[in-house]
Order: structure tokens, then sequence, then C-alpha cells
């Protein structure tokens, strides 16, 4: 098992190359087995949800490639319409084939997800939409059972206690593009990973209207087509990265992020203090010495992201005061908080709010990542504490970051991947690498 470590107080600087979406592509990946010949997407990040989900599409009898950047994903064995346990545990985006299983199979037998460290996340929307449009969704023995008598279009909201859900409108839109008739989405997700989904999908021959917007219609074909597509950048790689100059007092040029993506992160950061200047070729980030305090909340797009709330929570451990992240989406996702109070951070946490008060600076420590953004939040705390932080159980944050530690590397981080079991505990103190001056 691999661990990072990585050592405080270096300033970071330079040009970082954000990566494509890890969210976007994995349901176009499901959505390219809607398809009657090989669909290729491009600006496909090398992860390790993707390699899942590719795996995946082979056992379904799709077969899928990655070359470079470039994912071919060629849909005409698709036959198996099951998904075991084994799968689903690992990565509980598989759940978004049920839709394309149910629309090309007509029948699907798809393990039900499990416990995930952000706490609750049922699927009860993405099963009441397929069943409006029809298929007779049964549960037995942790399976969604469903099976396709043909499916016809309807009128569905699919806004829950926490608002939209972008993985049902994902899954119901799969199949409503096969659907007899109209189908209108109310209370649908406006997340970009959901208007890159359509647009894809009507490149493929689907007649959809209304994405970025709560009200999706979809008017149902006999077939689909391939497709040829760039998957969009990764807003929460942007993000993190922006972060990590913010608490680094750095300056980095975050390139091939899209600014129209952003802007309740760059909000935030700009009320915190940090420069942002959109430039021709990125966004540039520059720190401050004095991060001032701000309140948080977080909310579907066009929103403050959940997927960005660990990573603020750790850089306004360094602001002048007292800030307020209140997470609504996932009111349990607080599992980095206990790691960063071990890093000298002072938090409290009350129904679904951290009050941080901002302390003068953070102590490394051996810390544990729980999931994909704490682990990132830990990276970044870890950025400005002193002395040396390892960071165990990485592999959450090879879920989600391409190649973490080269990119952060080049802007000047010193960090490291290191074998856990070839290595001894570092003790978070002494320097690994010795008392080395900031590039
Ligand atoms: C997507 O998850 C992302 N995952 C998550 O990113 C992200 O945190 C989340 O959207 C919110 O933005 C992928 O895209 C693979 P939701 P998803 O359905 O689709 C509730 C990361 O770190 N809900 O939009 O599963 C749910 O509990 C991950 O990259 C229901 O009540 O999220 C939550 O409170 C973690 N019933 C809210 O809706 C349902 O049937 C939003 O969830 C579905 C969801």
């Amino acid at each position: 098992m691999d661990k990072i470590v990585l050592q405080g107080g270096r300033r970071l600087q330079g040009t970082v190359a954000i990566s494509g979406s890890k969210n976007a592509c994995l349901p176009l990946m499901a959505a390219s087995l809607l398809g009657d010949s090989p669909t290729q997407l491009h600006n496909v990040p090398n992860l390790r949800d993707i390699t899942t989900m590719m795996i995946m599409l082979g056992e379904l009898g799709a077969k899928a490639s990655l070359k470079g950047t470039t994912l071919t994903i060629d849909p005409r064995g698709f036959s198996v319409p099951k998904v075991p346990y084994n799968m689903v545990r690992k990565m509980r985006a598989s759940i978004y084939v049920l839709g394309p299983l149910i629309a090309r199979l007509g029948r699907a037998i798809v393990s039900l997800p499990g416990g995930c460290a952000i706490g609750a996340r049922p699927i009860d929307l993405h099963l009441k939409g397929l069943a409006a449009l029809g298929a007779n969704i049964k549960l037995s023995h942790g399976y969604i059972l469903a099976d396709n008598p043909g499916l016809k279009g309807a009128e569905i909201v699919l806004e829950g206690a926490h608002g939209s859900s972008v993985g049902a409108t994902n899954n119901v839109m799969m199949a409503a593009v096969l659907a007899k008739g109209i189908t209108t989405i109310r209370g649908a997700a406006c997340e970009p990973e959901v208007v890159d989904l359509v647009t894809m999908l009507r490149q493929m021959g689907a007649r959809i209207e209304g994405e970025g917007t709560s009200t999706i219609t979809i008017t149902g074909v006999n077939g689909l087509q391939c497709a040829d597509h760039t998957v969009i950048p990764d807003r929460i790689e942007a993000g993190t990265f922006m972060t990590m100059a913010g608490i680094t007092q750095g300056d980095i040029l975050i390139k091939g992020c899209r600014i129209d993506h952003m802007e309740a992160i760059i909000n935030k950061l700009l009320e915190i203090g940090i420069e942002v200047t959109p430039q021709d070729d990125g966004i540039r980030v520059q720190g401050t010495d004095h991060l001032k305090p701000v309140s948080i909340r977080t909310l579907p797009y066009p929103g403050f992201p959940t997927d960005m709330q660990a990573q603020f929570t750790a850089l306004l451990c360094l602001a002048e005061g007292q800030s307020t992240v209140t997470e609504t989406i996932y009111v349990d996702r607080f599992i980095h908080v206990a790691e960063l109070l071990r890093m000298g951070a002072d938090i409290q946490l009350h129904r679904g709010t951290a009050i941080v008060r901002g302390v003068k600076k953070l102590s490394a420590a051996s810390v544990m990542a729980s999931d994909l953004r704490a682990s990132a939040a830990l990276i970044v705390a870890g950025l400005a504490a002193e002395g040396l932080t390892e960071v165990l159980r990485v592999y959450h944050i090879d879920r989600g970051y391409e190649r973490i530690e080269q990119k952060m590397a080049l802007l000047g981080a010193k960090i490291e991947r290191l074998d856990t079991t070839k290595t001894k505990d570092l003790g978070s103190t002494s320097s690994h690498w010795g008392d080395t001056p900031d590039p």
C-alpha cells in the first residue's frame, strides 16, 4: 500500500495542466453502451476509477482500450446484464450502467451500492425515475432486478431532500433517450458533467433540450450511433490546485480549466483574499499572507461544490478568524476534520457545520485518508504544515487525481510516494530530505 510523504513550508509556483474530468468521464463511458459502434473519448484521465469502469464494461461484453488519453469503447458485444457486488463495492459510479442496461438489453441485475465514507448515498431517485419510464424494478438479496416491457416517456421529478441528483439525472437520461415519446425531467441536476453527457448523447443522435437548467426534455429515438467526444476538464482538480496556491502563498497558472465551470470556487477564493486572474491559457492564482475567514455552504451547481469542501476547510485552518463550512449535500462528509485536528487545526463540528478558527500554523503528522477529497485536503494541509506529513491509504487519491505527486513536484513541492510495506514510519518532525530552501 502506498503513502504520500510531503515536506511543508514550500511555496508552489509554476504551471499545472488539468486533466479530463473523472466525474464527467464515468457516465460518458456508460453512455457509449447505447451506441451501435465504437465511441472515442479524448482527454480521458488515467485513474483507478476509469480502469475499474473499463473492466466493468469488459465484463458486460463491450471492449474498452485506453491509448494515451484516448479511450475507445466498442459496444457491439454488450450482452451481459449483470453487475456483481465486487464491482459496485469498488466504485459506486458502476450504477451508471443501470440505465443503458435497461434501455439496450431490456434487463438488468445490478448490485445495490453499500455504505460510503462520505455518508448515506441512496439511489432511490435513480430507481424512481427508471420506474416512471416503465421499467419493472425489484430489490432482492442486495440486487436491483429490472426488466423493460417497453420504456415510455414520462414526467419525472428528480429532486430529493438534498436537492438535485447528478447520478439520477444521468441514469434516467440514458434510459429516456431510447424510450418512446417525450420525457421531462424536473429538478434535474445542472452540473457541467451532466451537460457534457448531453453533448455526447446529442452527437450520438439523441434529442435532448434544456441541459444546464432544472428542466430537461428528451424525445426518444429508435437507436443511437457512436460519438467522438472530448471530456471536459476536471473543475475539482483545478479547484484543488487553486487551494494549494492559496495555502502556500504560491503563484500557479492552472492551465486548461474552464473558468465558466468554476465561478463559485473562484468567488470564494477572492473573498478569502486570494488573487485570481483569468489568462489566455488558464487561470493564475496567487496566494496571500492574510487569508480572510469566510462562510461556505455546499450546494448543487452552480453553488459551491461538496467535492471542494474538504480542501477549503484545510485552507481556512490558516485564515485569520472564524470561518463556517456547512455541508448540505453529504452532511457527514467531515472525516477529514479529525485528521486536520491532529495537525493542529482548531475545528468544531456542529450539526453539518464545521466552525474553523484559524491557527497561526499547522504541524505535520501521520494522517489517514478516508476518501478521495479528504485525501486531497490532507495534502493541501500538509503543504503548509511544519515538518513532514505522511498521508496513509493514498489509494483513495488515485481514484480521482491523475499523477498528483508529479504535478505537485513540478510546482516545487517536496513530495514522494512510498510503499508502506518497504518503509518505516518516518515520524513527522524530522525532514526526510534535509533542510532544502524553497525553489
Ligand atoms: C456525484 O455523485 C459525484 N460522483 C460526487 O463526487 C459528488 O459529490 C456528487 O455528484 C454531488 O456533486 C460522480 O459523479 C461519480 P448526487 P452522485 O446523486 O451522482 C442525494 C467525488 O468526490 N441522493 O448528485 O452519487 C445524495 O445522497 C464524488 O468525486 C438521493 O437522495 O451524487 C446527495 O445528498 C463523491 N437519492 C444528493 O442527492 C438518490 O437517488 C446529491 O447526490 C441520489 C442522490
